[in-house]
């Protein structure tokens, strides 16, 4: 997706990195909004060809702004979100709420309540603590809302276990086998105001198979028949959350998004034929490969390190601040030289932030042309988890953010100043 222009600069959405960092400074992250959108018209297009009724649930926590919850909203999808925050977002991005769902395994009474005023399109219950609240809560309202039930169908997706969610050893969801998830939609049934529309399910993030998908859509049809057959109560819509891996490095070979679906509605198709049963409504909620290989991160070139026969550090003046993955997840990435496209590779280095920690790696041994301080360092495909994780760790105000279009560029986040990073300081005296 990312070009080169007559100078060897790298593009973002028609756009000259080097320019974009002379306008706006770096640290930046950077989007090209078409492939935003193209990702999410091909998931659609894919459901489309299979005729069966469905609904993408863009996963917010991979990034969310106003303006992203406008780009969303564009391309008339559905968003699902975590905490107040990004319902907050949403709602002030003039999101329309009842295309949002609500996950959480500990979601405040603040935050339902918020939920609520928004008339937020679906809750998705997670443990017998939140039925109550929520029960309590529409009760004195006496406000109806739609309700489905994370459940934890067992499965271990293979991908870093911090990112694993569907086995059963998970904090997240009523687990099944134990019958929880039976006791939950009991007791749902047994509100006023709670309206069962669905079960959902998310086994992972970054997963690269579709087996774990397959497994996920048995298990879900398993448990709408067997809720049929002992409550007679047939809920409409399966959720198999997100998870769809993407290309980061050049020898990763993920499926294509359409492996993946085809291979999840094959299967669900399969079994409603064999069981006699109305095939549900299925949503997903893609994150990750909405938004992975959309942005670069675009970092100046400082200082450098020569530990002879051993490495060469290369550092950068950002770093876990507004990207932690390689030090949380030991995420790998691709970087390029963006003003140096069309140079020779001369050496192998390593590129370091700038913060206080020896954890602080961008990437590891990279094949780059000879960098200079001063150099535009692109760090490809860090559009999901980057900025949404970022933090003000050792003070470093976090980046701008700018979605690019058509060539042509517009700040979406502005980047934090000094003052930003003490407006919530209080002196001792
Ligand atoms: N639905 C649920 C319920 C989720 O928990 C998640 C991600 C998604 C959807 C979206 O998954 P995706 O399509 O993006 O894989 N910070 C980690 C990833 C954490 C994912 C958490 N849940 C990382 O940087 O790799």
């Amino acid at each position: 997706a990312d070009q080169i222009n007559h100078e060897g600069h790298l593009l973002i959405g028609g756009v000259d990195t080097t320019s974009l960092a002379k306008q706006y400074g770096t640290p930046l992250i950077a989007y090209d909004t078409n492939n935003i959108r193209q990702q999410i018209r091909n998931f659609k297009k894919i459901f489309d060809e299979e005729q069966v009724d469905y609904q993408i649930s863009y996963a917010s926590k991979a990034f969310a702004t106003i303006a992203m919850y406008q780009l969303i909203n564009q391309e008339n999808i559905h968003c699902d979100v975590v905490s107040g925050g990004e319902i907050y977002t949403a709602a002030q991005a003039g999101f329309p709420m009842g295309k949002v769902s609500f996950h959480g395994n500990n979601k405040s009474y603040e935050e339902l309540e918020l939920a609520l005023d928004q008339n937020i399109g679906c809750i998705i219950l997670d443990n017998f603590h939140e039925i109550e609240l929520l029960s309590q809560l529409t009760d004195k309202r006496g406000q109806d809302i739609d309700v489905m039930f994370r459940v934890t169908p067992g499965i271990s997706a293979h991908t870093h276990e911090y990112v694993m969610t569907g086995q059963e050893d998970s904090k997240f969801g009523f687990d099944i086998n134990s019958g929880q998830a039976d006791d939950a939609i009991q007791q749902v049934l047994a509100t006023r105001h709670l309206n069962p529309i669905g079960i959902h399910c998310h086994i992972g993030s970054q997963i690269f198979a579709t087996d774990g998908f397959i497994m996920a859509a048995q298990k879900m049809m398993a448990l709408l028949h067997h809720w049929q057959v002992k409550f007679d109560f047939l809920a409409p819509v399966v959720n198999l959350g997100g998870g769809f891996g993407i290309q980061y490095t050049d020898d990763e070979k993920p499926l294509q998004p359409e492996s993946f679906i085809k291979a999840i509605l094959h299967e669900m198709k399969r079994i409603a034929a064999e069981t006699q049963m109305k095939l549900p409504e299925i949503w997903i909620e893609p994150g990750r490969s909405i938004v992975g290989n959309a942005g670069v991160s675009l970092y100046t070139v400082g200082s450098r390190k020569v530990i002879p026969g051993v490495r060469t550090y290369v550092a950068v003046d950002g770093g876990m601040g507004d990207n932690i993955r390689p030090a949380l997840y030991q995420a790998k990435y691709e970087t390029v030289v963006a003003n140096k496209l069309t140079h020779p590779v001369t050496e192998t280095v390593s590129i370091a932030g700038k913060y206080c920690e020896s954890g602080d790696m961008l990437a590891w041994d990279q094949k780059l042309p000879k960098t200079e301080a001063g150099d535009l360092l692109a760090i490809l495909d860090t559009g999901a988890y980057g900025y949404s994780m970022a933090s003000n760790y050792n003070r470093n105000p976090r980046p701008a953010v700018v979605f690019c279009e058509n060539g042509t560029s517009k700040l979406i986040v502005k980047r934090e100043s000094l003052q930003d990073l003490i407006r919530q300081d209080l002196p001792l005296e």
